[in-house]
């Protein structure tokens, strides 16, 4: 058990621990977009898919608590991460040279800290409806909470279109590279199965920015409306 945690504490067990939080926080993010783009089914599908949700309030609560311990772990392993690699350099460079580093990856801190801040965001304007609670607690014709009219409404509000588009730049950016070093952390290092994970990272990424961006700029330019 102590050697458990001695191994936990190297920054190989933080990387492992990095990778696994973090895939598991990408299946969320893929799953979550595949279930919002029932926006495009119209109001019915998409609020009987919310309340389908609310309905198992034991599975529900279990899934974000899980969620919540996820996201702790994988913000608290990638700082000490971070703080272990600044202690380990000897001196600081005083150029840097990132000829050979992706975008992607030399800006994982902030896009990681964009999306905290984004998913605060998101969950006090969708889940708790704090922005406006008159139109959160609406119900549509079946008696269900109308989340397809709530998400209308705020992609209805061009400053609501920025601040998720510029999420979805952030998401992009980070999980292109998070996923590849994901799998490349766990020592899939195989020269195959390297090329098939680094091309594997961006393309999910950009099929999540693609979905996502797609609900936001649908209802923007009005081709979904309530
Ligand atoms: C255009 C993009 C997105 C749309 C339209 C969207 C829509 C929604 C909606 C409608 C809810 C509330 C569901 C309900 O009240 O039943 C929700 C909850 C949530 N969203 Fe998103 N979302 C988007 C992007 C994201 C992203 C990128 C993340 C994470 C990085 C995220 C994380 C969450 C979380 C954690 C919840 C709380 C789930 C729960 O209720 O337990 N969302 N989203």
């Amino acid at each position: 058990m102590i050697r458990l945690f001695g191994h936990i504490l190297t920054s190989l067990g933080s990387k492992v621990l990095i990778a696994l939080s973090g895939l598991a926080l990408a299946g969320f993010v893929v799953f979550h977009m595949l279930g919002n783009l029932q926006v495009f089914q119209g109001p019915d599908a998409l609020n009987s898919y919310a309340a389908l949700l609310r309905d198992m309030p034991i599975a529900l609560w279990t899934v974000r608590l899980t969620l919540l311990a996820i996201v702790a772990a994988h913000i608290a392993f990638s700082v000490r991460l971070a703080i272990d690699n600044h202690r380990a350099r000897p001196v600081d460079y005083v150029t840097h040279r990132y000829r050979r580093a992706s975008l992607a990856s030399r800006t994982m801190a902030l896009t990681g800290s964009l999306l905290v801040l984004f998913i605060v965001f998101h969950l006090v304007h969708l889940t708790a409806g704090w922005l406006d609670p008159s139109l959160h607690n609406r119900l549509d014709v079946r008696g269900h909470r109308d989340v397809f009219g709530n998400v209308v409404h705020a992609f209805q509000n061009p400053v609501l279109v920025v601040i998720y588009l510029a999420a979805q730049a952030a998401l992009g950016l980070h999980l292109s590279h998070a996923l590849s070093a994901s799998f490349q952390s766990l020592g899939m290092e195989h020269p195959m199965l390297d090329r098939l994970f680094r091309g594997a990272g961006p393309l999910i990424a950009i099929l999540v920015v693609v979905g996502n961006t797609a609900i936001v700029l649908a209802i923007a330019f009005g081709l979904v409306h309530a």
